[in-house]
């Protein structure tokens, strides 16, 4: 294990690289502290580069934003403010308590001392800090380098599920992307948790973070397991599945990959295995059977086995005609139902690769319009939709 010095010179140097503007930085605070805090210090000490900057500050974290940057997002009841150093997004907190009037409510804060500030926070790996000026010295009270090289995610108190049901869905994220464990009384915890108490919205906003990780399938599947969320039917095999053909052109750009995650790990069902059962035996009879269907129906189709999609996908669904609606009625063809009626047999003939060109389309399209009386047994003003 490295020694004490040694983590903090490793730190100090990959906190100047990782925030080459640090001395704008330093001068914008004019002289109030500043802390590294939360994600960036975790990241940093697994070497990992961080995303953004949490900056604490034990003053009024929104002047030093002013100071910083024109462009200030600033959230005055919470006293936080985000903006950018460089290249960097950064948020910044003034040290603060948090008091929550009711289980799941937004908290009440109070301004107080990075050590209070610490307390509050979800995790031990998330309570560290680092000072940006003064004697480069790791501030961990809870020990939470300790339980980041064991592999271990640890909450600071009893009540911090209760206090923030949200954060045993954080739980699940972490756990999934760094491969954290959850330490046994903090795991006891969170199976008592009930995220009823949050807004829908808070859940989804949660959720939805969950979905877009990188370990998504690992975090939705930890979350269904730890009792959080109810999965749906087949959502353990579904998610790995749907994971790696996201990873797959032209897969990837079919859906939202957080949104096809959660519809694989939560629902609801659609016409998914309809679709991955289905065999169409022509291009137009796949176009048919595919018509509505949502991205997310698609995706998970296909990875049910729905192998007919890629085609589906990749060319069938691209195919147009040349000729649009206004060329049947400048030939004549009166407004109506007539119009859709030849369109639609001119893209299936296209489709099934029996006519091609302009002028084949609009004959065959023509053709179709102009057949009178009834089709399959339906009258003249029915377009052929149930
Ligand atoms: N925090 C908390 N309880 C919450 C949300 C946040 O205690 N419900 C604290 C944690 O200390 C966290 C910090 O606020 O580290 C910043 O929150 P956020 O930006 O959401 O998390 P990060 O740690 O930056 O994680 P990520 O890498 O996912 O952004």
């Amino acid at each position: 294990m490295p020694t004490s010095r040694r983590i903090e010179t490793d730190l100090g140097n990959a906190v100047s690289s990782a925030i080459p503007e640090l001395d704008r930085l330093r001068e914008a605070a004019a002289g109030a502290p500043l802390y590294l805090v939360g994600g960036a210090v975790r990241d940093l000490l697994l070497g990992r580069a961080p995303e953004n900057l949490d900056v604490a500050v034990e003053g009024d974290a929104v002047a030093v934003a002013r100071r910083l940057e024109d462009d200030v997002v600033e959230h005055e009841r919470f006293s936080t403010a985000e903006t950018t150093l460089g290249a960097m997004e950064i948020d910044l907190t003034s040290t603060r308590t948090e008091s929550y009037p009711a289980p799941g409510a937004l908290p009440v804060v109070k301004p107080t001392s990075l050590a209070e500030d610490l307390a509050r926070r979800d995790f031990t790996v998330n309570a560290i800090a680092w000072p940006l000026q003064g004697e480069p010295e790791l501030i961990d009270p809870h020990s939470g380098q300790a339980d980041l090289e064991s592999g271990l995610l640890r909450v600071l108190h009893d009540r911090s599920f209760v206090d923030d049901p949200t954060r045993a869905l954080r739980a699940a994220r972490y756990a999934a992307r760094l491969g954290l464990e959850l330490e046994p009384q903090t795991a006891g915890l969170l199976r008592a948790t009930d995220l009823g108490s949050v807004s829908a919205e808070r859940r989804a906003a949660e959720l939805l973070k969950l979905a877009s990780e990188p370990a998504a399938a690992r975090g939705l599947q930890l979350a269904a397991e730890w009792g959080l969320v109810r999965p749906r039917h087949g959502a353990a095999e579904l998610l790995p599945a749907v994971d790696a053909l996201l990873a797959q052109p032209p897969w990837g750009k079919v859906a939202s990959r957080p949104r096809a995650m959660l519809v694989a790990a939560l629902g609801p069902a659609g016409r998914e295995a309809e679709l991955a059962t289905a065999g169409p035996s022509c291009p137009s009879e796949g176009v048919e059977l595919a018509r509505g269907a949502r991205p997310e129906e698609l995706v998970l189709a296909r990875a049910m086995g729905g192998a007919w999609l890629d085609d589906y996908v990749r060319e069938w669904r691209g195919v147009t005609l040349e000729i649009d609606g206004s060329d049947l009625i400048s030939a004549g063809v009166p407004e109506g139902p007539a119009v859709g009626r030849g369109l639609d047999e001119a893209l299936r003939r296209k489709l099934d690769g029996e006519i091609s060109g302009r002028d084949e389309e609009l004959r065959v399209a023509l053709e179709a319009a102009e057949e009178r009386g009834t089709r399959n047994g339906a009258p003249e003003d029915d377009d052929g939709v149930a």
